[in-house]
């Protein structure tokens, strides 16, 4: 009998959904998973593994992802600065219990990780766009908006950025957290995409700045691995890890997945991740280049951006004359589907780009996706 009730995604097969921002199930480690359980069993029978685990993560687990992140972001970390949760989501959830009030102000780029904004509506936060160009965050227009607003933090995603692309350049990394230090506001950096560079090395981490103890860096399997397994981590400076362990929720509960950490514990332990990554960049840097090459032979009036350095997305910009909404029920009805931009706004903005996603498919459908939206976009053309 199979059990497993998969995934979130609930599309037709005949349909290319490039709005589906999830690794491709091809690509899933299985086999890694199946190993590491393997090595995991065969060396470290004990019911610990099973009791509630301590509020932080294992030292074990928590010391092995210390060490891997130290040789990815070449920075130092330590294991007491990292403390294991579900997720990115589950650590931004963390983030607005442990520092917001209802009706507290937030500041988020302007466009934002769409479900991100679900969070902090759930937490009834005031959130506030900051416009970004090719190098991130805007420093002069977060100034602007400081003089307005008293935010409890700021929620960026500085490398490799959902929707955009883009990544947050080195100097304005740190004028961001000069500014943070200033005017007293935290940062919450959700680096999920740090790790999946092409060819190029991005800015350090803004993990790299918790030392000033007004940054905190949210870090998650999730696209790196498997986002089945609800694993990731917060690493920040101790006195936001001791008030993190304070909360109701791990009191209650006990550390985050303390199962799936040891299992994750011997991926790492093994070197299955290091390898894994290199696969998987190879591949979704293939998959960006027959992206781009295909927009460019088969939508060749529209203006594209550059090749994509990383991640998993790619921003189109359509002109001002376009209506996207419009543009997206005709592609719907050709079975390809995309993000329209202003689902990323909180201002309703970015009314005129469309997000693709280049990881869930491969090059095949990507490019049969691509036809079919240069169809929808004639049909459009003609209508208008
Ligand atoms: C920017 C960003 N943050 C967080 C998430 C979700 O992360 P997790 O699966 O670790 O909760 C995603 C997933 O698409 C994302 O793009």
């Amino acid at each position: 009998m199979n059990l497993v009730d998969t995934t979130q995604i609930n599309v037709a097969e005949t349909i290319i959904d490039f709005s589906i921002g999830q690794p491709d199930p091809d690509l899933l480690p299985l086999d890694i998973i199946q190993q590491a359980s393997k090595h995991h069993f065969e060396n470290n029978i004990s019911p610990a593994l099973l009791a509630y685990g301590a509020e932080p993560g294992s030292r074990q687990f928590r010391t092995l992802l210390a060490d891997f992140l130290k040789h990815h972001y070449q920075t130092p970390v330590q294991a007491d600065h990292i403390l294991v949760t579900n997720g990115n989501s589950q650590g931004l959830d963390f983030m607005c219990t442990l520092f917001c009030q209802s009706g507290d102000t937030i500041f988020v780029e302007d466009p934002t990780y769409n479900l991100a904004i679900d969070i902090f509506t759930d937490h009834q936060l005031n959130v506030v766009g900051i416009p970004i160009d090719k190098e991130g965050l805007i420093i002069e227009a977060l100034e602007e908006k400081l003089k307005r607003h008293r935010p409890k933090f700021i929620y960026t995603i500085p490398t490799f950025h959902n929707p955009s692309g883009v990544t947050l350049s080195g100097k304005r990394r740190e004028k961001l957290v000069e500014l943070s230090q200033k005017n007293k506001f935290l940062i919450v950096a959700d680096e999920v995409y740090h790790l999946l560079s092409f060819n190029t090395t991005p800015p350090v981490p803004l993990g790299s700045f918790i030392r000033s103890e007004t940054v905190i860096s949210l870090g998650t399997f999730s696209k790196i691995l498997a986002p089945g397994l609800r694993l990731g981590w917060i690493q920040a400076g101790s006195s936001i890890i001791k008030q993190l362990i304070s909360t109701g929720l791990l009191k209650s509960g006990g550390g985050s997945n303390p199962f799936t950490s040891a299992i994750i514990g011997s991926v790492l332990e093994l070197g299955l991740l290091d390898k894994y990554l290199d696969h998987i960049r190879k591949v979704y840097q293939q998959r960006s280049t027959t992206l781009h090459a295909s927009l460019k032979e088969h939508l060749p009036d529209l203006n594209l951006p550059c090749e994509s350095e990383g991640g998993y997305f790619y921003w189109l910009h359509f002109p001002d004359q376009i209506n996207v909404q419009k543009l997206l029920k005709i592609a719907q009805q050709l079975e390809v589907n995309f993000k329209p931009g202003i689902d990323f706004s909180c201002s309703r903005k970015s009314e005129n780009y469309a997000r693709l996603c280049y990881a869930f498919y491969n090059e095949e459908k990507l490019i049969t996706g691509v036809k079919r939206l240069a169809k929808a976009f004639t049909i459009f053309r003609k209508e208008s």
